[in-house]
């Protein structure tokens, strides 16, 4: 997912161009470009890699214009390459386009425009600055009536802006399922694809809605409808400080991210331990159905077993990816929730966007507000994680997870099947969350000892059952993530019938086992595993003899109830993730091939 910028004032637009590509470069950074506009046209400039990679191309030249975008790009089609880069142009490079999302039928375009247009990239973006050339005669030589010619025919999702020679200072901005947002300030206006990479200039912004197009000039910033209709956009002010967006004395975003828990989850249970605040749940839910990616479709499956348990409801919990194709028989009795830290996941909108068309009520658990999901939603209730920057999610997803146990809470107490005595005693838990985190946190070195016991070519097999199945599934990806080492969850049970056949010696197993219910068939699990020479790793309750008596190296949590036990047991699973890739050199918060919000299908 690719990260745009601009800017249109009286600062120095490279400058402020290169500051925001910094902070989106977690959506995409395989190559990056920008272009500004001065009395001598459309001055840009490329570079594969980085935007430390385009500064030094940039090498303080003299690219000095009031007006500019910028890219950071996750290759989606055409290589890696500077031609690929973007900005792209027309055939007069009188008309510049920077680009997130997908032209579908780029290849049909580009082959009907071929004959009049010479292309210079192989990607799909570029088919846009030739069809905007093609319609601007037509149009007038009015920029935005070409670029919704153009857009008419594109089918796909794109966020696009776009300069022309011919307007100096305006950016033209346009929004078909994919995030932009625009950022006020004095005498000056700003673009991104979010909020994190304004933050530097101000903290009012707009996010573009579906199907709107904006025209952005030191003077401020008009949003019209695609029949250029003028829109009264109210500006919404951003809670984030620009500190919330730094490492501060931390290695790393991930690290600093990890140990920022014990107060990200203090300050998550805030007035909540009697609801979600203002949150009214629709009566007569007779089925809950949660929808969500990756991390956040983990933290799902925890939500699942809690509203199970305690408000009597079944859930489907769903990959989004694969809800958005199938014929589930949503009705008005069902409530979907829908979770997702960037709010942008383009499966996730999608399944929503179903959801509601069968009439389905939608939560939405987000940490964006602003985000297309925290406004397309019913029901919204908003983390207080502050801004997330590592690729590999850690706070927002035990936020997530608690988000789940209080709503499983909120309809229990609503359907009457969660008594008070029980209720009473998850409050007390809750309340001494923060602080057991905190205790995991402090203790990092029988962390680093047993990262630095994991060889370059380690496997990993992570095993739970219950509330830590999904705690197995979530330590496997951010293993996967961030060291680039193969990684999978299993159900513990689900062992002998094939995985234990890949235990060797090369083989680490990671058994989550706190107290609860089911550590007794863990800990046969672990014994199966050992009686084939596995190593094993255990995450187990301080003071609890079962796990060290089975385990090579046992990762303590303190004792809570089995119910917020996935809140505890990850942590060490996301510091043991951290570390192996720190020892093995990886790029931590920008790992290879992935990026933090992904836009696109
Ligand atoms: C997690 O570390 C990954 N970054 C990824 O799996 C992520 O959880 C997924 O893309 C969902 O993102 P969302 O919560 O922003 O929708």
């Amino acid at each position: 997912m690719c990260g745009i910028v601009g800017y249109v004032g009286s600062r120095d637009t490279v400058t402020v161009l290169l500051e925001s590509l910094k902070r989106l470069e977690y959506r995409g950074y395989d190559s990056a470009g920008v272009v500004v506009i001065n009395g001598k046209g459309l001055l840009h400039e490329k570079a594969t890699g980085n935007i430390s990679s385009l500064e030094t191309a940039l090498n303080g030249g003299e690219m000095k214009g009031r007006t500019g975008l910028g890219h950071t790009r996750w290759a989606t089609h055409g290589g890696v390459t500077r031609e690929n880069a973007h900005p792209h142009f027309s055939c007069d490079s009188r008309v510049a386009v920077v680009h997130n999302g997908i032209v579908e039928n780029y290849a049909e375009l580009k082959a009907s425009l071929s004959s009049r247009h010479v292309f210079r990239s192989g990607t799909d973006t570029e088919v846009i600055p030739h069809l905007i050339e093609e319609a601007y005669p037509e149009c007038g030589k009015d920029p935005l009536r070409a670029i919704r010619a153009a857009m008419k025919r594109m089918h796909g999702s794109f966020a696009l802006a776009v300069v022309f020679a011919d307007h100096p200072d305006v950016i033209y901005v346009a929004r078909v399922n994919c995030p932009i947002v625009l950022g006020l300030g004095d005498g000056e206006s700003f673009l991104a694809s979010d909020i994190a990479a304004l933050l530097p200039y101000t903290r009012r912004v707009i996010p573009l809605e579906e199907g709107e197009l904006a025209r952005l000039e030191p003077s401020g910033v008009t949003v019209l409808d695609f029949d250029f209709r003028s829109k009264e956009r109210k500006p919404l002010e951003i809670p984030w400080s620009l500190e919330m967006t730094n490492k501060g004395s931390f290695a790393h975003f991930m690290l600093k991210e990890i140990h920022e828990q014990k107060h990200t989850l203090a300050s998550e249970l805030i007035g909540r331990a009697e609801g979600l605040e203002g949150l009214a749940l629709p009566d007569g839910i007779r089925r809950v159905v949660i929808t969500a990616c990756g991390t956040a479709w983990h933290a799902g499956l925890v939500g699942k077993l809690a509203l199970e348990e305690l408000a009597r409801v079944p859930v489907d919990v769903w990959l989004a990816s694969e809800l958005r194709y199938a014929d589930y028989p949503f009705g008005k009795d069902t409530l979907t929730i829908a979770v997702s830290q960037s709010g942008e996941t383009a499966d996730t909108l999608a399944s929503v966007r179903l959801a509601r068309e069968a009439g389905s009520t939608v939560l939405a658990v987000t940490n964006v507000r602003g985000s297309t999901l925290d406004r397309e939603a019913d029901l919204v209730v908003h983390m207080r994680c502050g801004p997330e920057r590592g690729v590999a999610a850690t706070k927002t997803y035990t936020s997530q997870i608690l988000h789940m146990i209080l709503l499983a809470m909120q309809l229990g107490r609503a359907r009457g099947t969660l008594p008070d005595a029980r209720h009473d005693q998850l409050k007390k838990e809750l309340d001494l969350l923060p602080r057991r985190a905190a205790e995991i946190l402090d203790q990092s070195e029988p962390l680093e000892r047993c990262a630095r016991e994991i060889a370059q070519d380690c496997s990993f097999i992570y095993i739970g059952r219950r509330y830590n199945l999904p705690t197995a599934y979530e330590g496997a990806l951010k293993m996967k993530e961030i060291s680039y080492l193969h990684a999978e969850g299993y159900g513990a049970g689900e062992m002998k019938h094939g995985p234990l056949a890949l235990v060797d010696a090369r083989m680490m197993c990671v058994a989550i086992a706190p107290e609860g219910r089911v550590t007794d068939k863990v800990v046969s699990n672990i014994q199966e595993i050992r009686a084939r020479n596995g190593r094993v790793i255990a995450i187990g309750t301080r003071g609890d003899a079962r796990i060290p008596a089975v385990a090579d190296h046992v990762l303590e949590i303190p004792r809570c109830d089995e119910l917020l036990s996935p809140v505890l047991a990850v942590i060490p699973l996301q510091l043991l993730a951290y570390h192996s890739a720190v020892k093995l050199g990886r790029n931590v918060d920008q790992p290879r091939n992935l990026a933090k919000s992904v836009t696109v299908e």
